[in-house]
């Protein structure tokens, strides 16, 4: 049968374990500074297809500790400065593995608390300063599987987030600046984790992110662009957050995931034809998992992790 219609499960599977065993060349995590971002996308397109056993647990705790830095946060690998990104992949990592009580949970909350801007409530993504929606996330995301979204001002931060819609429904990445879907799944997310999804004009917003399907299927991240199969997941996640998942053709997306599938490696790419990378494998696996394929785990849209692990952690919706 052709890729066109069946999810290649043991090759995915195959190509993710293939990027561990080849630790010497570290170009397959796209880039040595993301690596701890790709362990996460790694783990979690594994566990979404019951595969998690096909890295060592133990081996990925070590790494993860060898990314965590003296001021509590982690860089993106080891001896890397720290930043938000990271430090939320590295608690992604552990939350997973159940193994958050392993490392100094305190330490952690007060690198992430530190970054909020106290008058904004915008998050900076590290002592440099940058400000961005998708650190306000990376932030709020991490406390809250922490279990300590205490720690820092959440109605700040949720009148930042707010502060960034468009007239359009969406938002962007600063208050003033274009809408786009990856923004708008980590302002959507941030709402829902901080339970302040009533600001959201669901309707208007929906409707924005519908018309993202292009009639091959796939879903671009703003109008005139390109679809990408990393879009299945920042759009799809936020219709599903909106509970309006049903406003695309759901058969339609599947098919153009599918359609990216690798069938000689194994993994998926942004669109057919292309490289297969780890990042738009997990995106696709985690979009083919909100569509309802019953093959796979179910992903919690507000954290792109198994709902069993959030459930866990006590944060069923
Ligand atoms: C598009 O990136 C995606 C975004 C801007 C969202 C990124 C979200 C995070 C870093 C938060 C953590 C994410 C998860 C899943 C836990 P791009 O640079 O590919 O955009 P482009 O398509 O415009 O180039
Ligand atoms: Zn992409």
């Amino acid at each position: 049968m052709s890729a066109e219609s069946t999810f290649l499960k043991e090759l995915h599977v195959k190509f993710i374990k293939q990027l561990d065993d080849n630790k010497d060349e570290l170009e397959y995590w796209t880039g040595e500074h993301l690596r701890l971002s790709g362990v996460y996308w790694a783990l979690t397109a594994l566990d979404l297809m019951h595969s998690l056993e096909a890295f060592q647990k133990e081996e990925v705790l070590e790494f993860v500790l060898s990314c965590l830095n003296d001021d509590g946060g982690f860089g993106g690998f080891t001896g890397y400065d720290s930043h938000l990104l990271y430090t939320l992949s590295g608690v992604q990592i552990l939350a997973t593995y159940n193994a958050l009580d392993r490392f100094d949970k305190e330490k952690i909350v007060e690198f992430v608390s530190c970054l909020q801007d106290r008058t904004s409530g915008a998050f900076r993504g590290d002592k440099w300063g940058e400000v961005d929606t998708r650190f306000s996330y990376c932030a709020l995301s991490c406390l809250s599987l922490l279990g300590r979204l205490d720690a820092v001002d959440v109605p700040l931060a949720v009148n930042f987030i707010d502060r960034c819609k468009n007239f359009d429904g969406g938002y962007g990445n600063v208050p003033g600046s274009e809408s786009h879907a990856g923004q708008i799944f980590c302002c959507v997310g941030a709402l829902s984790i901080t339970k302040s999804l009533h600001l959201v004009d669901a309707d208007q917003l929906g409707w924005w992110l519908a018309e993202r399907q292009l009639k091959n299927g796939g879903l671009n991240g703003r109008p005139e662009k390109l679809e990408d199969v990393c879009y299945s997941w920042w759009v799809l996640s936020s219709l599903a957050m909106l509970d309006r998942i049903h406003w695309i053709s759901k058969d339609h997306l599947r098919k153009f995931i599918l359609s990216a599938q690798d069938e000689e490696t194994g993994g998926i790419a942004d669109r057919a034809g292309d490289y297969p990378d780890v990042f738009h494998t997990v995106f696709g696996v985690a979009g083919l998992s909100l569509l309802g394929d019953e093959t796979l785990k179910k992903v919690d849209p507000r954290y792109c992790m198994p709902v069993y692990v959030t459930n866990r952690l006590g944060l069923g919706s």
